[in-house]
């Protein structure tokens, strides 16, 4: 399992290249990154959190651990070099944590549906409408490769209820 960066880490936040094709080395990150998505129990995981600042992320939105057989239940998703073309003007609520940020939820109001093109991990080109959770963890994902974590998103006096545990995860990374 990779190490996943938490707030106040330097490499969360610094600008994310593009990759400009996909070799062995790139694939082999890729699997270790949708390993330790599973390993830490997230829905999604993007390349910055671990330390590499490439525009990547990967997701699984259909995984469900409550299966008789949850591995049966996983679908991976890999998007690289991803571009948001269009958003919808309708935003909605939901209840967001990230890996990077243990322990901490809000609520933070995204677009409910946008469009999106990237590459997969077999360098296909998708140009898609995502909608519901999809949109929703992707749009959380892309985020990461713009420097944004969700507490960017929410209400100053959110971020004032919340800032103890912030204090808390930066004073770990000094
Ligand atoms: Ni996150």
């Amino acid at each position: 399992m990779l190490e996943i960066l938490t707030y106040g880490n330097p490499d969360l936040t610094k600008p994310n290249s593009e990759l400009e094709q996909i070799g062995d080395e790139e694939l082999a990150l890729i699997g270790a990154m949708i390993e330790t998505m599973y390993e830490a129990d997230g829905v999604g995981l993007a390349a910055p959190q671990i330390g590499r600042n490439l525009r990547m992320f990967v997701l699984d939105v259909d995984f469900d651990r409550d299966a008789k057989h949850p591995d049966e239940t996983r679908n991976p998703q890999v998007f690289i070099n991803p571009k948001i073309t269009w958003e919808s003007t309708e935003d909605e609520p939901f209840e967001e944590g990230c890996l990077s940020l243990p322990n901490v939820h809000a609520q933070v109001w995204r677009p409910s549906s946008v469009r999106m093109t990237w590459r997969d991990d077999a360098w296909e080109e998708h140009d898609e409408l995502l909608e519901g959770y999809l949109a929703r963890v992707a749009q959380h994902e892309y985020d990461h490769l713009e420097q944004h974590l969700f507490v960017d998103r929410i209400s100053q006096n959110k971020r004032l209820s919340l800032a103890p545990k912030l204090t808390e995860l930066r004073n770990n990374n000094k």
